[in-house]
């Protein structure tokens, strides 16, 4: 405690010193010769300047969870036509409700890595998994579409043939954390390429197609897969298990996961996305064209909310840092969200703030150095370093300043390097919490529970309780919620989606067996009914018939006395 005010203390002597003599260009020249000096020295910036920036108020964030919402409305009506919220269809009509038993297999592609999980259900004990972690080589993710999909179906076979499940035909759930088109459980058309992927001849095409013709051409191994689907539907999908068969929202805020604790990842959490359980009547646009029937009352929605800015309705937002690293990424314009969010562009975010503040003096006395002007050179993970320190330490932020080879930095420099840190990433939590929170004011139950993975969330020692301290600031009042951090959710929920199908298949086989049965059993009673009544009638007839002939004998016996008596 006494090292945070200690810390704020400094930190505050040495702002007033800073910022003597230099005043704000937001707050405007007041004279001409004041203006002519204010141009004349443009690029004179302070750091309350450049940070002022990113701070949002509720006000922006309320205005933004509006827009949001109204493009999930539209998205949920006519798809990418009139909203840059995509509201994809899953298919995946219910969450887990324990019942669920069998071998499963789960592959989870997104961002940078692979991950094969083969997981063994039965009801009552806690479930039983084994897992391949793999990184995709860049020849694979930055080739052609085949290579990409032969690299998955090897990691597969692999794997299957390893244990000795080659020939099982087990169900395989297929997390494809991209944005598709999904008109069925086992059929969609990849949209776009997010997160840095650019392997040629997918877009358009039918992943599930893509990855069962490689597996075909590997051909040592017999799958069935089942379902494809998106990693915050596995998220939601796991977190349910775990909760006893009730979640409301699946969130991935960054998402990645270590290979192992000595490899270094390339990006630290490569997009953001949420999924919710919608009512079908509202999913006009997702189910229109449905390639098989849906008659569940319910489905998973995959939003896309990582498109939400694309039309340059979220301008408000971007600063010219945010600007800068979009114009220079993969995919310009796309998935803007995803980048104001997610781990993947918050160090190249840091640095060139860094770099600007150096320009202008406010920081490591103007020097700082070659590898600090350099492109993507600030990992996302150093953000979590430096606001590991404890105050008044700066281990790592000594260590991360030898690595960037500044020299010289003072204490005032080290502090100014958290506070990027801290702005930077708090803004990521604040627009993280105001999606999240649109998403809750909108499904609107009691006490309702949000499962977050990724690393963003994961790895940055504060971003939780901002998270958490935002949502409840702007929730409509009445409304509860509580947050629960999933690890591994996409792999995992993809084998439990494997899980459902099976068991919705199961259940629906039994009540298909079921209604024959009945009606099977109806049938008999019928029959029998009709029975009872062919008997009814020929006994009927057979009483008529024997009056009938009792009364002729009587007639004529009648008649044969009366003729005897006239003789
Ligand atoms: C990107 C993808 C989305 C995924 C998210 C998190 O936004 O478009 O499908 O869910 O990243 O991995």
């Amino acid at each position: 405690m006494l090292g945070i005010i200690e810390l704020g203390i400094q930190y505050r002597l040495w702002r007033s010193q800073a910022s003597k003599g230099k005043k704000s260009p937001r707050s405007g020249p007041a004279t001409p010769l004041a203006k002519m000096a204010s141009k004349l020295n443009e690029e004179s910036i302070s750091l309350e300047s450049v940070m002022a920036e990113f701070k949002l108020s509720n006000t922006t964030l309320r205005r933004m969870m509006s827009h949001m919402s109204d493009n999930m409305d539209r998205g949920l009506e006519s798809g990418l036509e009139r909203s840059t919220i995509a509201m994809l269809p899953s298919f995946v009509p219910e969450l887990p409700n324990g019942k669920e038993r069998g071998k499963f297999v789960a592959m989870d592609l997104g961002g940078t890595n692979l991950r094969v999980m083969l997981m063994e259900l039965e009801p009552g004990e806690p479930m039983r998994t084994k897992q391949f972690n793999t990184r995709m080589p860049n020849a694979a993710m930055h080739g052609t579409g085949e290579k990409l999909f032969d690299y998955i179906a090897k990691a597969l076979c692999d794997f299957l043939i390893e244990r000795e499940l080659a020939d099982e035909c087990l169900p395989v759930g297929f997390t494809f954390s991209y944005p598709c088109d999904q008109t069925g459980l086992r059929s969609a058309t990849l949209l776009r390429w997010t997160k840095g992927v650019t392997a040629t001849g997918c877009v358009g095409e039918d992943v599930v197609q893509l990855l069962e013709d490689a597996i075909k051409r590997d051909g040592r191994v017999k799958v069935n897969i089942v379902a494809l689907i998106n990693d915050t539907v596995g998220t939601m999908v796991a977190a349910a298990y775990e909760a006893g068969g009730h979640c409301d929202i699946g969130v991935i805020i960054g998402k990645s996961f270590l290979l192992h604790e000595n490899i270094k990842l390339q990006f630290s959490g490569t997009g953001t996305n949420a999924s919710y359980m919608e009512s079908s009547k509202k999913i006009v646009h997702g189910l229109a064209n449905a390639t098989e029937d849906y008659n569940h009352k319910s489905m998973i929605i995959d939003t896309e909310w990582g498109g939400f800015g694309d039309n340059g309705e979220a301008d408000y937002i971007f600063t010219r840092y945010d600007k800068i690293v979009d114009s220079k990424s993969d995919h310009p314009g796309v998935n803007s969200l995803d980048k104001l969010i997610a781990g993947m562009c918050m160090g190249e975010l840091v640095r060139l703030v860094l770099e600007r503040l150096c320009e202008n003096k406010v920081l490591f006395n103007g020097q700082g150095s070659k590898m600090l002007r350099t492109r993507n050179t600030f990992p996302t993970k150093y953000i979590s370093e430096i606001l590991h320190d404890d105050c008044g330490v700066y281990s790592n932020t000594r260590q991360i300043m030898d690595e960037l080879g500044i020299e010289g930095a003072t204490f005032s420099d080290m502090l100014l390097l958290r506070e990027v840190c801290v702005v930077v990433s708090r803004r990521s939590a604040n627009l993280a919490a105001a999606a999240i929170a649109c998403v809750l004011n909108r499904v609107r139950r009691p006490n309702m529970l949000v499962a977050i993975d990724g690393s963003t969330y994961k790895y940055h020692p504060f971003f939780n309780h901002w998270v958490c301290e935002k949502i409840r600031e702007l929730l409509d009042p009445g409304l509860d919620f509580k947050i629960v951090q999933t690890g591994d959710g996409s792999g995992r929920g993809a084998a439990l989606i494997a899980a459902i199908v099976s068991r919705v298949k199961r259940e629906e086989e039994k009540r298909l067996k079921d209604l024959e049965i009945q009606r099977q059993k109806a049938a008999e009673a019928e029959e029998r009914r009709l029975l009872e009544i062919e008997k009814e009638k020929e006994e009927a007839e057979e009483r008529a018939r024997k009056i009938s002939e009792m009364m002729r004998y009587q007639i004529e016996r009648g008649a044969e006395e009366s003729y005897q008596r006239h003789e």
